[in-house]
């Protein structure tokens, strides 16, 4: 895709997650969510936008010290 080719390879925050659309965007309906959830800010996950702990690996390689969003409900 040539938008693809302009873009530096260099600080990426996304290296992987669907790089052939020009924007990632997630939608999830909030009745589906449950009474827990852990939203990816890494850009790691295999279960994107859900974090699968991947961070852990990220951080420990490169020093960085990111982690998930995580959503619950007050009473859960
Ligand atoms: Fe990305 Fe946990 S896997 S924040």
């Amino acid at each position: 895709v040539a938008w693809q080719a302009m873009r530096p390879k260099i600080g990426l925050v996304n290296p992987d997650i669907q790089k052939n659309d020009e924007k990632v965007v997630n939608t999830m309906d909030v009745e589906d969510i449950g009474d827990k959830i852990a939203f990816c800010r890494c850009w790691r996950s295999k279960k994107f936008p859900l974090c699968d702990g991947s961070h852990n690996a990220h951080n420990k390689k490169t020093g960085d010290n990111v982690g998930p969003m995580c959503l619950k409900r007050k009473n859960a």
